[in-house]
């Protein structure tokens, strides 16, 4: 499987994101500038896999030792607002960092290598574990319809929404996947197309527009997607078209699941109408690969989220379990287990 984000002896390692799938290019990171800078430019996406490269960022910043500690947790901060796992992981080193009082320089940044390591570990094994939950909803001889990327890509490995449907199969269940592009960035195009291939696991190209047509056909078992950021009612944050899918899934009977580990829920807001929404250039909407395909100086508006209220959303499930309505409840008993 591929290696999304690893640490080693020359940096931070990541699969150049932008790239794929035409070419398998890697970017070496050796200062916490240039992982903030990868985060913005998407080098490296998808909530877990931000919270990951955010820690690293914070381990390389730490053994540089030229800035203090606050200034490369905010710059790493600044980068993208919408996915919760990258404040999460930031926090998480900041905990670590403040419970080494008396440590020498060269001790503190050996524990902050160490811990973003261990996030790292952890991810992929939450991820197995999302799966392993994910996988009984997931009807046999159906298709899955998902979105974006939320795949190993998307993640330090196996993926969330991914990780479900790689898991249904490996149970046995003789499933395929239908993936949206998803437009304007064509996460689903370039990266969770090539990353099911690789799997061998059968799957189908569809543009975004053509899913209310799939959804209506009675071929789709269920719906599958990650999520950048979930609030305290279940309402859930992620990319752009996410919620028209969940609107046409329920106007059509398809269950619509999200797959999500603890650290992208975000139980200090009560409503999704308080979920920081990320405007990204408009030159994604009105260029293809460097190519105009509007007319010059047209306004563009580039939300690269959305927000699903939780009426929509069947079931949430994380590394501890399935987590249904009311999400009141039961997230935070997922979140407290
Ligand atoms: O803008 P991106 O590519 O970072 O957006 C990614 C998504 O919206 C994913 O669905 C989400 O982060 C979950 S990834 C396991």
């Amino acid at each position: 499987m591929v290696e999304t984000i690893q640490w080693t002896d020359a940096g931070v390692v990541m699969i150049d994101q932008t790239r794929l799938p035409r070419e398998q290019a890697f970017v070496v990171c050796t200062t916490y500038r240039e992982v903030a800078d990868a985060i913005r430019a998407m080098v490296v996406r998808g909530a877990p896999a931000i919270g990951v490269a955010a820690a690293m960022g914070v381990a390389l910043g730490v053994r540089e030792g030229v800035d203090g500690f606050e200034t490369i947790c905010d710059t790493l901060a600044r980068t993208r607002p919408t996915a919760v796992n990258l404040f999460w992981a930031i926090e998480r080193m900041r905990r670590v960092r403040a419970s080494l009082n008396g440590a020498t320089p060269a001790q503190v940044a050996q524990r902050m290598i160490e811990e973003a390591r261990q996030i790292r570990l952890e991810d992929i094994a939450i991820c197995r574990a999302i799966g392993r939950n994910g996988a009984e909803l997931v009807p046999d001889h159906k298709t899955v319809l998902t979105h974006c990327n939320a795949g190993a890509l998307a993640t330090a490995g196996y993926g969330t929404a991914l990780g479900v449907i790689r898991a249904a199969v490996e149970s046995g269940k003789r499933i395929d996947v239908y993936a949206d592009e998803t437009r304007p960035f064509l996460q689903g195009a370039r990266l969770t197309a090539w990353e099911l291939q690789q799997d061998n696991i059968p799957t189908t190209l569809i543009t975004d527009n053509m899913a209310g047509h799939f959804l209506r056909s009675g071929r789709i078992g269920c719906v599958v997607v990650g999520a950048d950021r979930i609030a305290g009612n279940g309402d859930v944050a992620n990319k752009i078209g996410t919620y028209s899918l969940a609107v046409l899934a329920k106007e059509n009977g398809v269950p619509f699941y999200v797959a999500a580990p603890v650290s992208t829920f975000d139980l200090t807001l009560s409503s999704g109408d308080e979920i920081p929404i990320e405007q990204r250039s408009p030159a994604e909407v009105t260029h293809v690969f460097g190519v105009p395909v509007a007319p010059d100086d047209i306004a563009v508006a580039n939300p690269a989220f959305d927000v699903t209220p939780a009426r929509y959303v069947s079931a949430i499930v994380c590394e501890r379990g399935v987590a249904r309505p009311p999400y009141e409840v039961s997230l935070k008993k997922m979140a407290s287990a």
